[in-house]
């Protein structure tokens, strides 16, 4: 009797102290460690890729692009994890799934990219917008697509995707603007990337190129301001110059106002915060999955004007956004994550993740270079 208290004492003492294997494994979700495998509560390194992070209650939810062995192309979807704490993330499965159907517009096969979810308070949805190009046909759709649902994790219900604002001209398209677009024709321009033709993109070429059949959207972000208005910032003109597009109401359309930022500056990759009543956007150049120097700019107002600032990274490979590519940034009170990606198109399962807290030295977001840190969630509010 008293041989087996002894054991019993004993095996409870054991199962008190941790074991060496399960102790590593705590230890390796206490800090984040940029470009190293991130593996979720299964132990399967992450998913979701070109991501953004929605906060819903006292929960984080990670969106992003199911990448497979072989290929980028969307193979299952949009993936969805959870996690109180930014480092111990549970896989919560494929919050919205390609289709099997044969020319849906999300068929198995198209290129689903750079998902971002945001929470509509007046009709309490969760609304999904991503760059969609259609099965077969490249990158050459470049169209916005958008899904709701009733619960941050999924699933969600594909409702529509399409070029943006067709037949509207931006905001700061006044008479002056409009008598000098209606002077541009592509055929003046045989040669592209000389200064004319510059000039010429910059005052709204392409825009009018596409102005009847919509502009072109690729790589986007979602952005909900103080008062509770959504915005679509993408990459539009052949990827030339960036539009920031008003959501209506329900954040499901956008209203038909927008500005353009940065025209002809061939940026991609926005990623967009606000500290202290001035909105900072990070982007990158158009390289591909290759990596390029980060750009930065800011703005008193999200309708402009923007400054452009030096390249923000600090620290090795800061010219290249340290090997990788922005895609959100996560606002935490008033402390923000920069998140990138590391692409491997030979291998796309593979690609990394950078976050990098945002510090800000003379006014200015300044992103170091970590081995290894951690967010310490305190549950800002
Ligand atoms: C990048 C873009 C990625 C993906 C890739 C394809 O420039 O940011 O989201 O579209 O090109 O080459």
């Amino acid at each position: 009797m008293r041989k087996l208290f002894f054991l019993s004492l004993m095996l409870f003492a054991l199962s008190a102290v941790p074991t060496k294997a399960h102790k590593n494994a705590q230890q390796d979700t206490r800090t984040i460690r940029s470009g190293e495998l991130w593996p979720d509560s299964d132990g399967q390194h992450i998913n979701a890729h070109g991501g953004g992070i929605l906060k819903f209650g006292d929960t984080y939810y990670w969106f992003g692009e199911h990448k497979s062995e072989h290929t980028s192309d969307a193979l299952v979807g949009v993936m969805c994890y959870s996690s109180k704490d930014l480092l111990n993330w549970r896989n919560c499965g494929v919050a919205l799934k390609v289709s099997d159907e044969p020319g849906s517009d999300i068929e198995r096969g198209c290129i689903l990219e750079r998902p971002k979810v945001i929470y509509n308070k007046v009709t309490g949805q969760f609304c999904m917008w991503f760059h969609l190009e259609l099965k077969g046909r490249g990158y050459d759709a470049a169209r916005y697509g958008v899904a709701v649902a009733e619960k941050p994790e999924g699933p969600y219900r594909f409702l529509y995707s399409q070029r943006a604002n067709a037949g509207t001209w931006p905001i700061e398209f006044g008479q002056r603007e409009l008598s000098v677009v209606d002077t541009l024709q592509e055929s003046n321009f045989k040669e592209a990337w000389t200064p004319a033709w510059h000039k010429a993109v910059g005052q709204g070429l392409i825009l009018k190129r596409d102005f009847r059949s919509g502009q072109m959207s690729r790589d986007m972000t979602l952005y909900v301001d103080d008062d509770d208005k959504a915005y679509h910032i993408f990459s539009s003109e052949d990827n030339l110059t960036l539009h920031i597009a008003e959501l209506t109401a329900d954040y499901l359309h956008h209203t038909g106002r927008y500005t353009r930022m940065a025209p002809a500056g061939h940026n991609e990759a926005p990623a967009i915060f606000k500290h202290e009543g001035t909105y900072w956007m990070i982007t990158s150049g158009c390289t591909g999955w290759e990596p390029n120097e980060a750009r930065m700019f800011s703005a008193s107002s999200i309708w402009g004007p923007w400054t452009q600032h030096p390249n923000p990274c600090v620290g090795p490979k800061a010219e290249k956004t340290f090997g990788g590519q922005s895609t959100f940034v996560l606002s935490l009170g008033n402390r923000y994550i920069f998140m990138a990606d590391i692409w491997r198109p030979r291998h796309p399962i593979d690609a990394r993740y950078i976050w990098l807290p945002i510090e800000f030295e003379n006014g200015k977001p300044v992103i170091r270079w970590q081995d290894e840190w951690s967010p310490a969630i305190k549950e800002n509010p």
